[in-house]
């Protein structure tokens, strides 16, 4: 009884402050078309370090679930990339143990670079090929000399690939070069960027399956600041629209290891977004630029907040 009169008091104040609202939606003309791939998705390369942590591509339940996303784009890329050489042999790796030294992401707080085995690039192939998805891969940008990229291990793996026929959608080179100086030391501008990006041009030449291929980047991180926004202009205003079929920028609301579950519902936070893509947009026009992607995205960087990421309140970002 007591229960019903708390609910009928709790209805009369809804009552009061609620009026009616019409509610009336124009389905005659869509506001934006997007691609029918417009929902794709990253995995991290440092995954595959871990020798697919986690990501089991052999399980039914994984195929079903990817195979419903598809059509769609993945990017394999991130921070690892750059730390990453391709080897055509193969090599058994075990699962994911974090007590294996070489398995072990930072040593003296850097990156170490790691091997990428034929055997494991095959299985993400033959993933991405049984469920459909367009396959973007991201190449180590720091193999250099003399200030320029060296792409012989790209020409390494892209050989292999074309000898396997794996159907590869796309190309990117490295990852967040606008803070280089931060996680590596030492910093490559914008306009080496776009040489850099050239460079791989002349590689895709020479196979004919890739000359058209997509190619992202630069990848900056956070646009909203000034210095982002400078690398992202250098890098298109150095190379053209040539560079890139799609510019990419990446785009994360908060830090995931001190947020909370206020900031997800925040709607400073939440509108954030908006004056990033506008910004991006501007700089990138489209055309003569094709259109602007955010190359990488969530709610939390640092892999995500968790226990709210991975929640319904995330679904707001
Ligand atoms: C991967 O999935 C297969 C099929 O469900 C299962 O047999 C295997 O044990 C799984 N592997 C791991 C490491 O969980
Ligand atoms: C992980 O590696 C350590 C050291 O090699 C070993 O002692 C441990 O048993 C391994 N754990 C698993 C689950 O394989
Ligand atoms: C990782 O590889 C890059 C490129 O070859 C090299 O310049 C760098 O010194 C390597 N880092 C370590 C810690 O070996």
């Amino acid at each position: 009884m007591e229960f019903g009169w708390k609910l009928f008091l709790f209805l009369s104040f809804l009552n009061a402050v609620i009026e009616a609202i019409d509610l009336k939606i124009a389905t005659d003309r869509a506001v934006q078309i997007v691609s029918d791939k417009y929902l794709s998705i990253a995995i991290d390369t440092g995954i595959i370090r871990h020798n697919w942590e986690r990501l089991n591509f052999s399980s039914p339940k994984v195929e079903s679930l990817a195979r419903a996303l598809s059509p769609c784009y993945l990017r394999v890329g991130g921070s690892e990339a750059d730390f990453m050489k391709f080897s055509p042999d193969t090599h058994n790796v075990r699962f994911y143990n974090q007590s294996d030294l070489y398995m072990s992401d930072y040593y003296d707080n850097k990156f170490v670079n790691f091997t990428m085995f034929s055997n494991q690039f095959d299985e993400l192939n033959n993933f991405v090929t049984k469920v459909g998805w367009s396959l973007i891969f991201d190449l180590n940008s720091l193999l250099r000399e003399g200030g320029q990229w060296l792409p012989d291990n790209a020409k390494l793996l892209m050989d292999y690939t074309s000898q396997k026929g794996y159907k590869i959608t796309g190309w990117e080179l490295g990852n967040e070069p606008n803070s280089y100086k931060h996680h590596i030391g030492y910093s490559i501008s914008g306009s080496q960027r776009a040489k850099d990006y050239s460079k791989l041009h002349s590689l895709l030449n020479q196979y004919p399956q890739w000359r058209n291929s997509v190619i992202i980047g630069p990848s900056t991180t956070q646009l909203s600041k000034t210095s982002a926004e400078k690398y992202f202009t250098e890098f298109l205003q150095t190379g053209g629209p040539d560079i890139v079929t799609n510019p990419t920028f990446h785009q994360y609301y908060i830090n995931g290891r001190e947020a909370t579950i206020d900031q997800f519902m925040d709607i400073d936070i939440l509108n954030s977004l908006m004056p990033e893509i506008n910004k991006g947009n501007k700089i990138a026009k489209h055309p003569p630029y094709g259109k602007t992607w955010l190359g990488e995205t969530g709610s939390a960087y640092g892999g995500g907040a968790p226990g709210l990421s991975n929640t319904y309140v995330a679904g707001f970002m």
